[in-house]
């Protein structure tokens, strides 16, 4: 059994700058909730928060998300990074990469991106990051970066939902340690955050990781449906579609559908 505890994550993480101060539950309703009050009430840069299980786990665009106790990493991150509002998709892409790069170290899966925020794996969701972000004026307050990752999770258990889901244990035939996963992938955010506060930008390794690019879209967003090829993404992540009649749209929240296939 893969515990996870406060005593034995502290024990292990070996940041410089993030996840000094660690908030861990056996249950909570949303690490993303209490990690957004608790970046409202002034917490410092590096919080990190962490459960076994959620009682109301949150997704993109209002879904929820479900993990049994036991089967995933579920947590967030308080990063108040010196970013304009309009850089704030950096948060959420460096943490992507950050998960895409631990996750084949720890795991020897190679996970994708799927614009804007998922990881799967053969088209398969195998985690997702919902991000949370306040301005101050032209600037970022605060980004709450949330993950849930899909780790030794048994796929009978979901409910069923329109992607298909996946799982490490899945993929991989065996269960993989929790602990070691979250270790590798904070490692690996710490080090990209400190390089993102000198100036670079998290934007073209996280393209390469993609899914998306040269594909055949449906990008559903608040307003409308919009059906083209996925050309690329500029540099604060908007993902850009042209559409049938040749009209490039610049989408910056949406949910992508692959053209003939659910994903
Ligand atoms: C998505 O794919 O829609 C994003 C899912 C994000 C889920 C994580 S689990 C930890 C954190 N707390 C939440 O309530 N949501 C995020």
């Amino acid at each position: 059994m893969d515990v996870l505890s406060r005593q034995a994550i502290v024990g292990r993480l070996d940041t410089r700058r993030l996840a000094h101060k660690v908030l861990f539950f056996d249950e909570i309703d949303s690490t993303n909730t209490l990690a957004v009050k608790l970046a409202q009430e002034g917490a410092a840069e590096g919080l990190l928060v962490i459960a076994d299980s959620q009682r109301s786990g949150r997704g993109r665009l209002d879904r929820t998300w479900h993990a049994p106790a036991g089967s995933s990493l579920l947590f967030s991150l308080l990063l108040r990074p010196p970013l304009l509002l309009g850089q704030a998709q950096r948060a959420t892409m460096l943490c992507a990469l950050a998960a895409v790069r631990a996750i084949r170290d720890v795991a020897r899966v190679q996970a994708r991106v799927k614009w804007p925020n998922d990881l799967v794996v053969d088209g398969k969701k195998l985690g997702g990051v919902l991000t949370e972000i306040r301005p101050r004026g032209q600037q970022l307050d605060y980004a709450v970066v949330g993950m849930g990752i899909n780790v030794n999770l048994d796929l009978t258990e979901l409910p069923q939902v329109m992607s298909p889901p996946t799982s490490l244990l899945a993929e991989r035939g065996e269960p993989v340690s929790r602990l070691d996963l979250l270790t590798r992938l904070l490692q690996e955010v710490d080090a990209l955050y400190d390089e993102m506060l000198a100036g670079w930008s998290p934007h073209a390794a996280w393209r390469e990781h993609l899914d998306t690019i040269g594909k055949s879209v449906a990008v559903g967003t608040r307003e409308e449906v919009i059906r083209g090829v996925a050309e690329s993404v500029d540099e604060n992540g908007a993902l850009l579609v042209r559409d049938e009649d040749g009209v490039l749209h610049t989408i910056l929240v949406g949910d992508v559908t692959l053209r003939g296939h659910r994903t």
